[in-house]
């Protein structure tokens, strides 16, 4: 089932997500739900309080990057309670969106290389090592569960300059082609 979008402005996505309790027997629907919700919106990447659960799981495929680049176009992952263990000194800057915050690009500093410990759907513990954009898109899914996003990174100055547009997405007047949940409207 496809979800509406909790965009910019909702206090969910400002919250300190709870962790998972074991077999939770709705969990295998609501990741199923996940990952189409996030297909569904061409996204690559999606937490659970994007779609108004403050709860840590977040999804990720990367296959529509499959075309120009084959080796991140198979990866996919869900993490449930996952906790990172390490992030390299090393800083590499690229450009990021977010579906809860649509129309926005800025060029976002993170850490090259993470180290993460999670369950995945079956409740396997895991441990993974990961760089480049994989570590890129974990970070920032990562980061949804701690109530933080990406247009927290940016300069005051950058900041100043979206403001205009962020206020536009808390009244629910940012276009997109999916369904979303304005914190206004
Ligand atoms: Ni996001």
């Amino acid at each position: 089932m496809i979800l509406p979008i909790f965009t910019y402005g909702n206090a969910v996505l400002r919250k300190k997500a709870d962790p998972v309790t074991k077999d939770d027997p709705k969990l295998k629907e609501l990741i199923d739900n996940m990952f189409e919700t996030m297909y569904h919106a061409e996204g690559v990447g999606l937490a659970a309080p994007q779609i108004g659960l403050p709860i840590r799981i977040l999804v990720i495929d990367l296959k529509a990057l499959k075309e120009d680049n084959p080796e991140l176009g198979s990866f996919k992952v869900v993490m449930i309670n996952p906790e990172m263990v390490e992030m390299s000194e090393d800083e590499v800057t690229n450009e990021e969106g977010c579906l809860s915050i649509p129309g926005i690009h800025e060029t976002v500093s993170r850490a090259q290389i993470i180290k993460i410990k999670y369950l995945d759907a079956d409740y396997n513990e895991n441990i993974g090592e990961f760089d480049g954009y994989k570590a890129r898109v974990i970070q920032h899914e990562y980061d949804h569960l701690e109530g933080s996003l990406f247009t927290d990174k940016v300069s005051p100055i950058r900041r100043q300059l979206l403001k205009s547009k962020l206020t536009n997405i808390v009244k629910g007047k940012a276009s997109t082609s999916y369904k979303t949940k304005p914190a206004q409207s």
